[in-house]
């Protein structure tokens, strides 16, 4: 059998640790690059990386007036003011306090079907003309999804209107004060688009993501675990912490 390919995993002792290495990654590509395109995503997961970032331009200038950034997705329906929006989460954990004017986050208003659509190729547009993304930030949900590209999301899929998994809305529940209060749908990049970055980072952090980091990164490529589609990305890395490697450690030393 063969073993496990780990080159491209990392861990770190801690989720401190865990975000310090995705930081210095994304102000290492910002330094050298200073009109760098970011794909972000949202989640507990990247917070510790986004306070990272707020931090290096407070205390050494790191310059993000030149950086665009697009975000994976957005709830559908969604108030762009309300609290739960993904677009005031990134306001509130990363661009309130950073120097980076152009940040973009799909529109989760309710419209028709035809102005979703219309609003997800120029989502797609807007992404080309800036020139691709360079980095694209991902976390990963319990059921495998990446960004709200659930179970069933093809690899070839872009920026679409799509439906959350059960689990998904279990786990946004707390947040939003009760399951009922969930949004049933979403604004999603596509995993097509993801995969067309020019590199990725995925992180992940603690021991409720252990089985899924394993299957990710261990399954053959399967709609049923999307992030499975994430790890052929010839460019791709996995940022780990203990908690989030364990299953995986063990997996590469069994088989
Ligand atoms: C949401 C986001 C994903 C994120 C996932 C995991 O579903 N759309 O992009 O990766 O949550 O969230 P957390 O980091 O809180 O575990």
């Amino acid at each position: 059998m063969t073993r496990t390919d780990l080159s491209n995993v990392q861990v770190a002792k801690d989720y401190t640790g865990l975000c310090g290495l995705v930081a210095d990654r994304i102000a290492a590509l910002v330094q050298t690059k200073p009109n760098a395109v970011l794909g972000l995503a949202t989640g507990s997961t990247p917070l510790g990386v986004y306070s990272a970032l707020v931090r290096r331009h407070r205390e050494e200038g790191l310059d993000f007036s030149r950086v665009t950034c697009f975000n994976l997705d957005e709830y559908y329906p969604m108030s762009p003011k309300s609290l739960h929006s993904y677009r005031q989460f990134m306001a509130m954990n990363l661009f309130d306090y950073i120097n980076c004017p152009n940040w973009f986050v799909p529109d989760g208003l309710r419209r028709s079907a035809s102005e979703i659509e219309q609003d997800c190729l120029e989502y797609e547009a807007r992404i080309a003309d800036a020139g691709g993304i360079d980095l694209q930030l991902l976390g990963i949900g319990r059921t495998g999804h990446v960004g709200f590209n659930e179970p069933g999301s093809s690899p070839d899929s872009r920026t679409r209107l799509v439906t959350l998994a059960e689990v998904t809305r279990q786990d946004a529940a707390p947040s939003f004060g009760g399951i009922d209060n969930v949004p049933r749908q979403a604004v999603s990049m596509g995993i097509g688009t993801i995969m067309d970055a020019r590199e990725i980072v995925m992180m992940a952090t603690g021991a409720g993501k252990a089985a899924i980091v394993r299957a990710a990164w261990t399954e053959d490529p399967t709609d049923h675990i999307p992030a499975t589609w994430v790890r052929r990305h010839p460019n791709v890395h996995l940022r780990l912490d203990e908690g989030a490697a364990s299953l995986l450690l063990e997996a590469s030393l069994t088989n």
